[in-house]
């Protein structure tokens, strides 16, 4: 079975949202740009929807991993689909009807991803692994950036790895929160293989070379 690809996808939540196109521009050596959108419902934060999206994707070249803290995404994910998202993730505690998101995400062009907070099982999702494209297991409680990587997490990445393994499926594990030089190796080791990181990148002098420096510590880790 082939390894999946190690990707980098930065989250833009902690650059300088008042020039999201140029702060996108700072990162474009990363393999995905990572959208955060938070509704002040599923989340008590509030960031970017639909026009802001659809406008950025206008100005990069950047595949948009986009992440929805939503409440109701059967009824807005699509959208962001539409607008040329290469993944929609939604997370598992809003919608009522995974499976049919999943193939409606897919049928217009974008990977499907399932989001998990710390609390939620992935057991109950097992089973509809084939639908889905990637496993969003959050290291931290979503909705704010900066926060501590939860390593009783860790856990959960190594079953859902195992099996995804176990299926043989090319499904990628991504992981968001907490995500820096001293947490990524851990998650890696465990079976993550997308990584969102957003001030770890956006903090540093150099985000390119910190985009660099995870890659390398995320590839030395992956020792299967
Ligand atoms: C948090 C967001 C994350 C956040 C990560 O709810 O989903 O994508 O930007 O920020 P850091 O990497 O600083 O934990
Ligand atoms: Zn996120």
């Amino acid at each position: 079975m082939s390894l999946p690809p190690i990707l980098i996808s930065p989250s833009v939540l902690d650059s300088d949202l008042s020039r999201l196109s140029e702060e996108v521009g700072r990162i474009e050596s990363a393999d995905l740009v990572h959208l955060d959108v938070m509704d002040n419902h599923f989340v008590p934060n509030l960031t970017f929807g639909l026009p802001v999206v659809q406008r950025l994707l206008e100005h990069t070249s950047m595949r948009a991993d986009v992440h929805l803290m939503i409440e109701n995404p059967d009824t807005w994910a699509t959208a962001y689909a539409e607008a040329g998202a290469a993944s929609v993730t939604f997370h598992a505690e809003a919608s009522r009807a995974p499976v049919k998101l999943a193939r409606e995400l897919r049928e217009r062009g974008a990977r499907a991803a399932v989001a998990l907070r710390p609390a939620t099982p992935v057991e109950p999702y097992l089973d509809l692994l084939p639908e889905l494209d990637m496993i969003l297991v959050m290291t931290v409680e979503p909705g704010f950036g900066g926060q501590s990587f939860i390593d009783g997490v860790l856990p959960k990445i190594a079953r859902t790895r195992a099996a995804i393994d176990a299926l043989g499926a090319d499904i990628w594990i991504q992981v968001d929160g907490g995500v820096s030089r001293q947490t990524i190796g851990r998650a890696a080791d465990a079976g993550a293989n997308v990584f969102v990181a957003g001030s770890a990148v956006y903090r540093a002098d150099d985000p390119a070379a910190e985009i660099a420096t995870l890659r390398e510590l995320a590839t030395a880790s992956w020792t299967r």
